[in-house]
């Protein structure tokens, strides 16, 4: 009984509420200033439209008008610069809404070209309207929300709210919530709307087209779909509420509904809201800083060793003041960061113990910082974004010890102070050679600018003549260059590459590729230590590998490597290209996987030379380039057919390889029988009629493990690149943690014969 009263009285309520909704009709010809009549308020009063204080000057909007903290929710041209004192807002005689600033040019309140108006009114619902002459709306302020909606207007498929920069600013801040056209509802940072990046959504994203958000007189915000049914309730409201209601993104990045009744003198409770973890939004800190909470309030902090880019700015983004990579000699160290997460971009995933992620990371020149996480390393690169706390994942994150820096630019410090006091002195003995001095230094340092950042030495021509003893000692010879045997200053022996058919053109990708090169580090690639770039000279020194290629090893050598040795290689070279590809900075296609390039070092490790060199040499990367042309065999098909070179091809020659190493003869052999001399279609002729065993002669195999190593390699050798499976799949087949499928019968053997007859 006492409920259906309390219901009648709320529609009578209701209903002279609805009746009140009235209108302040505004006539053409009138006008507002900051210092005139500077609003038009509803008829109820509670809204009101007109100029409020932004900054040190105005902004035109629409806010509260009873609340006595001053609640904006709409502003025109929000992100226009605050206006000035002697500006009018004229609803002209020819209905336009403009601006009129100081005689000067007028801007328009509404975003687009409208027929002309010939009334406004300020709403009692909060909206603002321009009428035509038959009473019918032809603009709205609900329809360009800027950071708030109100009961009775809908955010409809396809429209945002985007939140202010702060209470005080209403221009576009941070973040946004988008009523998206797949039906979900999404908040985002302001300039990344991607899926990895959203931090809250209703996962409607089956809902159909034409999804809208809505909320009611009684505050209830829910979902509505294209043919009008409730999909969602977010929050169910009051029917019996007697109070107004807004949902804004605040400032903040979180989505608020609030409510305020008259007995709320003018305050705002939050009725709603997705999180109330203020940390949760992202991008509320800068990049390489993360947010905690303390009592309940978000803080920005920079990564260890990292300072705000604008200091008293506590949400901008974190740098070093040193740059790490200056100087090769830093020694570096692993803090970490206990329940720390970001934004997880991975370059290279890899399961293994935490500590052996330390050491991971620490021997590999391209990671900056990894997240640990369910006994995986993520590895990444910086900047680091969207930090926040979250238990079970530990950042651990790369810091040079750059004491030894320190004491070094002390040092020069020191010099520059001594050269200064004592500098009248030389002034007064010879202006001409502290001039000399000082020049040679600012030339030097410019042209090794580039180096900085690589842990490479620069070397002189002279030095690295010297080091050669005048470039006798030759070891190799191959597409890209000559190789001698030389000695450093440090006693160590090194392979120095002269390079020759430099592109004359090429001083920047040289550069270029020296620096991606520089970057790498893995133990079955070659280390490059240094280089020379005097002149025209283009020299390269690489860490010298003892044992000869791997050529010599499966084709000259007296005692031919077992198979389990052989096994061993294949898989060394495969990481070391997989590294290549998928674990560098910038990709890395070599060209030129052959027997040759492979290098073993003393401990008979393999290791891959020569990469990075082919795109140095190869200005567009076509086929036409004949050094590579040379090594018949192991250039995939695609060489021939003038398509773009992936490193699919690199897979081709990986595959021509193992075929190579499996048998321990070359892909091409004159002096065996006719149906052995292509290899590939032997191996496929074995593998077909299962007597596989032929390939290995008289020596004990595992018989599986030579079925997976064919498999592998007749899937590598496919004829169209998109078959052929990328390096990640060829190390997991052949560490035989995946299936492999029989390899179908493709063209390759032709081709392959092709190659043969050519
Ligand atoms: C609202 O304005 C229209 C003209 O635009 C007028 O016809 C109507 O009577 C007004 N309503 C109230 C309640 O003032
Ligand atoms: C709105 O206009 C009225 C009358 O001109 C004025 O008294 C009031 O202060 C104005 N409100 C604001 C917030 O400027
Ligand atoms: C409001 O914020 C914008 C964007 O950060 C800024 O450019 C503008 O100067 C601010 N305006 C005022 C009045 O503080
Ligand atoms: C007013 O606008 C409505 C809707 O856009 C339109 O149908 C009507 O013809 C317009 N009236 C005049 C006089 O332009
Ligand atoms: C949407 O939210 C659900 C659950 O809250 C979450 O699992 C999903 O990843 C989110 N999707 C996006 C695109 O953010
Ligand atoms: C809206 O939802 C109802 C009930 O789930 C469904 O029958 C209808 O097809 C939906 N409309 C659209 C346009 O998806
Ligand atoms: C920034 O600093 C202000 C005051 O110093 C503090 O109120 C606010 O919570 C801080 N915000 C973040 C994200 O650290
Ligand atoms: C880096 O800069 C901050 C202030 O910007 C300073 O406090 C700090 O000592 C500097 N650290 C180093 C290593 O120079
Ligand atoms: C940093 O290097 C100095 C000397 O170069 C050494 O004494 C110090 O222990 C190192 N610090 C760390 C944390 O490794």
């Amino acid at each position: 009984m006492v409920v259906i009263i309390l219901f009648l009285l709320f529609i009578s309520e209701f209903s002279t509420t609805t009746g009140q909704l009235g209108n302040s009709s505004i006539t053409l010809g009138s006008s507002l200033s900051p210092t005139g009549p500077s609003n038009w308020s509803s008829h109820s009063g509670q809204f009101a439209f007109g100029f409020y204080q932004k900054g040190k000057g105005y902004a035109v909007g629409i806010w509260f008008n009873r609340i006595s903290r001053r609640t904006v929710i709409w502003t025109a041209n929000r992100d226009a610069a605050p206006l000035s004192r002697d500006v009018q807002l004229i609803f002209t005689s020819d209905g336009k809404l403009i601006l009129q600033q100081n005689q000067g040019e007028s801007i328009s309140i509404v975003d687009r070209d409208l027929p002309p108006a010939s009334s406004a009114s300020m709403l009692d619902d909060g909206n603002f309207v321009l009428k035509n002459s038959s009473s019918s709306v032809i603009w709205q302020s609900f329809d360009t929300p800027t950071d708030t909606i109100l009961p009775g207007q809908p955010l409809l498929a396809g429209q945002k709210l985007v939140s202010s920069v702060s209470e005080t600013n209403h221009s576009a801040g941070k973040f946004q919530l988008i009523m998206q056209s797949d039906g979900n509802l999404v908040q985002y940072p302001i300039d990344v709307a991607k899926p990895e990046t959203a931090y809250w959504n209703t996962s409607t994203f089956t809902a159909g087209a034409t999804v809208s958000l809505n909320l009611d007189v009684n505050g209830k915000l829910y979902l509505r779909n294209g043919t009008g049914f409730n999909i969602m309730n977010l929050y169910e409201g009051s029917p019996f509420s007697t109070g107004i209601y807004r949902l804004t993104i605040d400032a903040d990045g979180i989505l608020r509904l609030y409510s305020s009744s008259s007995d709320q003198n003018g305050d705002w409770t939050v009725e709603w809201s997705p999180t109330t973890n203020r940390c949760v939004p992202r991008g509320l800190c800068g990049l390489n800083g993360y947010c905690l909470l303390t009592n309940q309030n978000p803080q920005c902090v920079c990564l260890p060793g990292f300072y705000l880019t604008k200091p008293g700015q506590n949400n901008s983004d974190c740098e070093r003041n040193v740059s790490m990579s200056k100087n090769g000699d830093i020694e570096y160290n692993i803090i970490a960061l206990e329940d720390i997460t970001w934004e997880d971009d991975p370059y290279s995933v890899l399961s293994m113990t935490r500590q052996a992620c330390i050491e991971n990371c620490l021997s590999d020149g391209n990671c900056e910082a990894a997240l640990y996480k369910n006994q995986q390393c993520r590895k990444q690169t910086l900047p680091l974004r969207f930090g926040s706390q979250e238990g079970g994942v530990t950042t651990l994150f790369k810091v040079g010890n750059f004491s030894s820096v320190g004491k070094e630019s002390r040092k020069e410090l020191r010099i520059i102070v001594i050269l200064s006091t004592s500098i009248s002195f030389f002034l007064a003995i010879s202006g001409v050679v502290i001039y000399r001095y000082a020049f040679k230094r600012v030339s030097n340092q410019g042209n090794d600018r580039w180096a900085e950042d690589v842990a490479l030495r620069p070397f002189t021509y002279h030095e690295l003549e010297k080091a050669t003893n005048g470039f006798r000692d030759e070891v190799g010879k191959g597409a890209f260059g000559t190789v001698f045997k030389g000695a450093i200053s440090n006693g160590k022996t090194v392979a120095i590459k002269r390079l020759e058919k430099m592109m004359a053109e090429g001083e920047w990708e040289f550069q270029n590729e020296m620096k991606s090169i520089g970057r790498t580090h893995h133990k079955n690639l070659v280390r490059l230590l240094g280089y020379c770039h005097d002149g025209s000279n283009r020299l390269l020194v690489y860490e010298y590998m003892t044992n000869g290629s791997l050529a010599d090893f499966l084709f000259k050598s007296e005692r031919k490597p077992i198979w389990e040795e052989r096994i061993e290689i294949a898989l060394s070279v495969a990481r070391g290209i997989l590294y290549l590809h998928e674990e560098c900075e910038t990709q890395i296609i070599h060209c030129d996987i052959k027997p040759e390039n492979i290098l073993m070092d003393e401990k008979g490790c393999a290791k891959i030379a020569d990469f990075g060199l082919a795109k140095l040499l190869m200005p567009n990367q076509t086929r036409t380039y004949t050094g590579i042309r040379g090594t018949r065999g192991y250039v995939a098909p695609e060489w021939h057919r003038n398509l773009p070179i992936t490193v699919k091809a690199d897979v081709y020659s990986f595959g021509i390889m193992l075929m190579e190493i499996i048998c321990c003869r070359r892909s091409l052999d004159m002096d065996v029988s006719e149906n052995e001399v292509v290899l590939v279609d032997y191996v496929y002729d074995c593998f077909e009629a299962r007597e596989l065993d032929k390939l290995v002669r008289d020596e004990e195999v595992d018989g599986m493990k030579l079925q997976r190593m064919v498999k592998v390699g007749l899937w590598c050798i496919q004829d169209e690149p998109s078959v052929r499976p990328l390096m990640k799949k060829v190390v997991l087949m052949m560490e035989g943690t995946v299936d492999i499928p029989a390899p179908p019968r493709a063209s390759f053997a032709s081709s392959m014969s092709r190659e043969a007859h050519n």
